[in-house]
Order: structure tokens, then C-alpha cells, then sequence
């Protein structure tokens, strides 16, 4: 090919899922990596308890949902009760990522004023309950900014013991900085060589425009010291100086 044309938006874990590392090679160096970003995460929250996360990034294709789901494998496998919600109703991937149905899920919650537990599924793995997109409905960032959800995140927090969101990226719409402002923490995916710098600033401008609670940074994609194909840093405590 002559010329590269404008960079597709990658489908692939909408279509395949993310890798569940944690999950089939507990042992992997990786997986090692989630649970020091989970480790990190209960540290950075000692005054405060965190019942409900979220993780986001700038933009696409930072590594929200593998992170995500990863972290909440983790947690999930040490023994916390957790509820993973898809919340990014426009690039779904928990359905795949879990093997499950997707006709309903939290857009059908949401719209149809639904309890959530007839819809809510045990996912394979133990501890692990999850809420997948349900179909994508024409006013994803209505719904999300509804009391209903507000309701729904406050019953589902006083029925686990973490509620962890995968949502869209703030630069794109506004789903993500309301939400950012009814959750406890926020973590932030940053991937290497993929953010731009004037992106990552702007979304930190978004998240301190609500007062969200940024909990720390994921560095995905980080090259390994010690060749390994891939891995993550967490960045803690790094607050407004960067
Ligand atoms: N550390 C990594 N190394 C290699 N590929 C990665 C890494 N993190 C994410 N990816 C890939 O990048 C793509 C986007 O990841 P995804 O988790 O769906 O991002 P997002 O939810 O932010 O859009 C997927 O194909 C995923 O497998
Ligand atoms: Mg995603």
C-alpha cells in the first residue's frame, strides 16, 4: 500500500473480547502487574472506601476495558465481591470478553427502570457478577446521567463490595465526566506512544472540573525492562503535577 489511510478505530476486542491474563495465566508476569495495580488501588483509597471505580483514558484504544477487566478478575479472585458493569454503550466488549448474551444489560436497565439483579449474570469466574452494555440505544449519555443510574450505583455498591465501570473515554462524550463526578475513584489509562500529551491534559482538566477523585494513573504499554512482550506501570500519587 502507497499511502496509509486514516487510522480505523480497532474493533477487536468489541468483536473477540479482551485477554483475560489474570484469569488463565495467574502466573504470567502480567497478571503479576494487575494485582499490583489492584494493590495499589486499595492503598491510594486508605481514608476514604471505595465502593465504585471507573477506569477511562483520552481516548480509544488505551487498554480501558483489558485493564478493567483484568483489575476485576483480580479482585475478584481475592476473594472481594464484584460487580463489573459495561458502561461504554458504544464500544461494548464485556459480552465477549465473558462469553454472554447481550440483549440485555445495563441500557435495558436503564430505559425499561428495570431491577437490576434479574439481569445481572454470575460470569465464570467466582466472585465475579457482571452487567454487560445490552443493546446500544440512541441516548447513551442520557441514560447514564439519569437517576436511575445514580440509583442503580448506590444499591449495587450496598450490595458489593466494588462496583467497577468500564466506560467510554472522556474526550469523546460526556458519559464518562459525569460519571467521573458519582463514583468514588477514577483511574486513568494512559498508552504508551498511543495518548497525546495535549489529550491527556484535557482530560485531567474534565476530571478536576467535576471533582472526581483520581485515584492514579495505569502506564499501558509499557516497554519491559526485562523484554517480556508487554506490560503495566501503575502510577501513584501523581496528582496535579503532571
Ligand atoms: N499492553 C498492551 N499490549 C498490547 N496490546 C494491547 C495492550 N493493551 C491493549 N491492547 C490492545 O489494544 C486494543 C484496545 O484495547 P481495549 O482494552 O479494547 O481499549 P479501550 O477499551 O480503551 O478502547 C485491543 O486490541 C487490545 O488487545
Ligand atoms: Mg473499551
Amino acid at each position: 500500500m502507497l499511502f496509509r489511510h486514516k487510522k480505523r478505530l480497532s474493533t477487536d476486542t468489541m468483536e473477540n473480547g479482551v485477554k483475560l491474563v489474570a484469569a488463565i495465566e495467574p502466573k504470567n508476569v502480567v497478571a503479576e502487574q494487575f494485582r499490583t495495580v489492584r494493590t495499589n488501588i486499595e492503598f491510594s483509597s486508605i481514608d476514604k472506601e471505595i465502593k465504585t471505580l471507573l477506569f477511562t483514558s483520552s481516548d480509544v484504544s488505551e487498554g480501558k476495558s483489558t485493564v478493567s477487566a483484568n483489575v476485576a478478575v483480580t479482585l475478584a479472585q481475592q476473594g472481594k465481591k464484584v460487580l463489573f458493569i459495561d458502561a461504554d454503550l458504544r464500544r461494548p466488549t464485556l459480552h465477549t470478553t465473558f462469553g454472554l448474551s447481550n440483549t440485555q444489560g445495563l441500557s435495558t436497565i436503564l430505559a425499561n427502570n428495570e431491577d437490576y439483579h434479574s439481569i445481572a449474570v454470575n460470569s465464570s469466574i467466582d466472585n465475579l457478577t457482571i452487567i454487560t452494555s445490552g443493546p446500544v440505544p440512541p441516548n447513551p449519555a442520557e441514560l447514564l446521567n439519569s437517576n436511575r443510574m445514580k440509583r442503580l450505583l448506590q444499591l449495587a455498591s450496598s450490595e458489593f463490595d466494588l462496583v467497577i465501570l468500564d466506560v467510554p473515554p472522556l474526550l469523546s462524550v460526556t458519559d464518562t465526566q459525569i460519571l467521573s463526578a458519582e463514583v468514588d475513584g477514577v483511574v486513568f489509562v494512559v498508552r504508551q506512544g498511543v495518548a497525546q500529551r495535549t489529550a491527556v491534559k484535557r482530560a485531567k482538566e474534565l476530571l478536576s472540573m467535576v471533582h472526581a477523585n483520581l485515584l492514579g494513573y495505569v502506564l499501558n504499554d509499557v516497554a519491559p525492562k526485562n523484554g517480556y512482550g508487554y506490560g503495566y506501570g501503575y502510577g501513584y500519587g501523581y496528582g496535579d503535577n503532571h
